[in-house]
């Protein structure tokens, strides 16, 4: 989730687009540059780490012109440095981008048996290599890039700019983000709106396949095979702070609503539709060891331990291996017993959790190969593991994780299923099926997502009590324990996760009418058990709010509360039955007037014990 800004108009760009990067800091930096075009050449700064870094570059060696772009890296392909920072230059064309290009090592070796000298290990650079090849053919910039778009496949917000052409920018969008804003005599892009707010309130959103040629004085959209497109100005009421959270109260509620593209991010390029496969290139040196393993471990801690409790269900059921889950702190004292024959996985947003990192220790110690699921490109743990299997969620800016989560659940699907087959423990057929499945899940969130006034209006009626109890069984127990840790987290309500079986062994105990009872209950092979629980719930007047895709009438009757949720395969209902309880946890905290985004005595990420 990069930063973007492109500037044409009466002013020194240099100033403009700093000022645009720094609205759009929240959006992640390891690397930031800027290109201008002054006295017919373009002229590129970048810097590796945060902004402050690229400013002490301009104070010394500052940039002039009118035209030009700025860059905010979160990176995806190529580690944090200033060879893959961009502005990304070929020839006279220098190019930015968001996003991630799936084609891009073929893209890259066909250019380099072309002759082109790549100089980064981005996928970006590949995209200006191509517009390049358009103008030597005599192409205008617009149409070089149409062109070199037709070869691209994958999520894309570019900005490039040219000296062969230097009154003009061109953008391009892709299922990532372009935003233009309309001035007086100068004219903006950007990925997101705080970046033009100081500039102007009238703004152009690009949709999937279209692209805006600008100067300072016209904005010309058109799709990428070229007819025009017209598209009416909206004016921005928000104040700039708001404008960070894209309209939304809290990044809480912002990255709650990000999950379909956290999903669809953390998905592309990872599952092959028409070959109904799932292809996890970045594990490509595991596949070796995979025949010879007996056994995962998995390690984590807080809501990434919740994620690593349903990964085991998906990899006990689907590659047949016996996985045990601990936590972090836990598991660097237990002097466990694990050797070459056992994987260990780390789950970790941050991939700087300290107790986590101790494991990877542990394991290297013994003998065992280390899998990192991380969020964060080059963090510690990502650097220290053997392998990595990157979550795509963007910045998770809020304490509390819910889109690092969901992309955490939907990497051990992946994964699940690539073992599966690599062991022979899952058929063709079967991982079709999940393929399919996997692929309708960022839909499926959507539509849990709609039920957000209906949680609201339950949430404000529950933001009184002082406990909560969830329960859950099987692979939706570890959904029980991540509800009750978002609501204890964000509201400071005392609320336990708990398997529904376990009422007759204590918490039963505790039912009375001051104490609600959250149930996911979907329509899976545990649904009548699960519903016998709660009659014991009900019949010692416990109010229950029940989670579930199907409430049939006994459940209905029992329940004060009923939440739907659309249905999947049972092992994947734990990605969509997570979104009502974060909503529900997120509501009663805005209704408690706690700090949202940043909870009392909580750390986004426990970098030590
Ligand atoms: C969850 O909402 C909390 N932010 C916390 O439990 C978090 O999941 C835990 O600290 C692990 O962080 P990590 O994923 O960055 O390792």
């Amino acid at each position: 989730m990069c930063g973007i800004v492109g500037y044409v108009g009466h002013r020194q760009a240099e100033r403009v687009l700093v000022g645009g990067l720094r609205k759009l800091e929240y959006r992640g930096y390891d690397s930031a540059g800027l290109a201008t075009i002054s006295e017919g050449r373009v002229e590129v700064r970048r810097a590796v780490g945060k902004l402050d870094n690229l400013e002490t570059l301009l104070d010394a060696e500052p940039l002039s012109g009118s035209v030009g772009m700025g860059h905010t890296r979160w990176a995806t392909h190529g580690r944090p440095s200033e060879r893959n920072a961009h502005p990304h230059r070929a020839g006279d064309v220098v190019v930015i981008h968001n996003g991630i290009i799936e084609n891009y090592v073929q893209l890259r070796e066909e250019l380099a048996a072309a002759g082109c000298v790549l100089c980064s290990d981005t996928d970006t650079e590949v995209i200006g290599h191509l517009i390049e090849g358009g103008r030597k053919s005599g192409k205008s910039l617009a149409d070089a890039t149409r062109g070199a778009i037709a070869r691209l496949r994958g999520s894309f917000a570019i900005v490039v700019i040219s000296s062969g052409e230097p009154d003009r920018l061109i953008a391009a969008k892709n299922a990532t983000p372009v935003v233009v804003g309309l001035g007086q005599g100068e004219n903006l892009v950007a990925s997101d709106i705080p970046a033009l707010l100081d500039y102007t309130r009238d703004v152009l959103f690009l949709e999937d396949g279209e692209m805006a040629e600008v100067t300072a004085d016209s904005v010309r959209l058109s799709t990428f095979d070229g007819r025009v497109v017209e598209r009416a100005a909206r004016r921005i009421t928000w104040d700039p702070v708001t404008a960070q959270k894209g309209g939304y109260k809290h990044f809480l509620l912002k990255e709650i609503h990000e999950q379909p593209t956290a999903i669809i991010d953390t998905l592309r390029g990872r599952l092959d539709q028409d070959a109904a496969s799932v292809t996890l290139g970045e594990l490509e040196g595991l596949e070796k060891d995979i025949a010879a393993l007996e056994h995962v471990t998995i390690v984590a801690c807080g809501t990434a331990w919740h994620a690593a409790l349903i990964g085991r269900y998906a990899i006990e059921r689907l590659v047949r291996l016996p996985v045990d889950v601990d936590y972090g702190s836990e598991y660097r004292y237990r002097d466990p017993i694990i050797d070459s024959r056992t994987l260990m996985i780390v789950v970790s947003q941050s991939g700087e959790t300290a107790d986590t990192l101790a494991a990877v220790e542990a394991a290297h110690e013994r003998g065992a190969k280390v899998l990192a699921v991380c969020n964060v490109l080059d963090s510690s743990i990502a650097r220290k593991a053997d392998y990595v299997l990157y979550t795509h969620a963007g910045p998770e800016i809020s304490v509390a994780s819910t889109k690092a989560f969901t992309t955490q659940l939907a990497a051990f699907y992946l994964l699940a299923v690539w073992m599966g087959r690599r062991r022979g423990a899952l058929a063709a057929a079967e991982e079709a099926r999940y393929v399919q499945a996997l692929a309708e899940l960022p839909l499926l969130v959507e539509g849990a997502l709609k039920e957000e006034e209906a949680i609201a209006r339950v949430a404000r009626q529950l933001s009184g009590v002082s406990d909560v109890l969830y329960l859950g069984r099987g692979v939706n127990f570890p959904v029980a324990l991540e509800g009750a840790l978002k609501l204890k987290e964000i509201s400071y309500i005392h609320a336990e996760g708990y398997p529904s079986g376990e009422m007759k062994h204590g918490p039963i105990a505790l039912i009375d009418e001051q104490m609600p009872v959250v149930v996911i209950i979907p329509t899976d092979e545990v649904y009548e058990k699960t519903l016998s629980n709660l009659k014991e719930v009900e019949s010692r007047g416990g109010r229950i709010l029940s989670v579930t895709d199907d409430a049939d009438a006994e459940l209905a009757r029992i329940s004060e509360w009923v939440v739907p949720v659309p249905r999947t395969d049972s092992l994947l209902m734990p990605m969509i039955l997570a979104v009502p309880l974060q909503l529900l946890a997120y509501y009663v905290a805005v209704e408690r007037g706690s700090d949202v985004d940043q909870p009392r005595n909580l750390a986004k990420s426990v970098t030590v014990e």
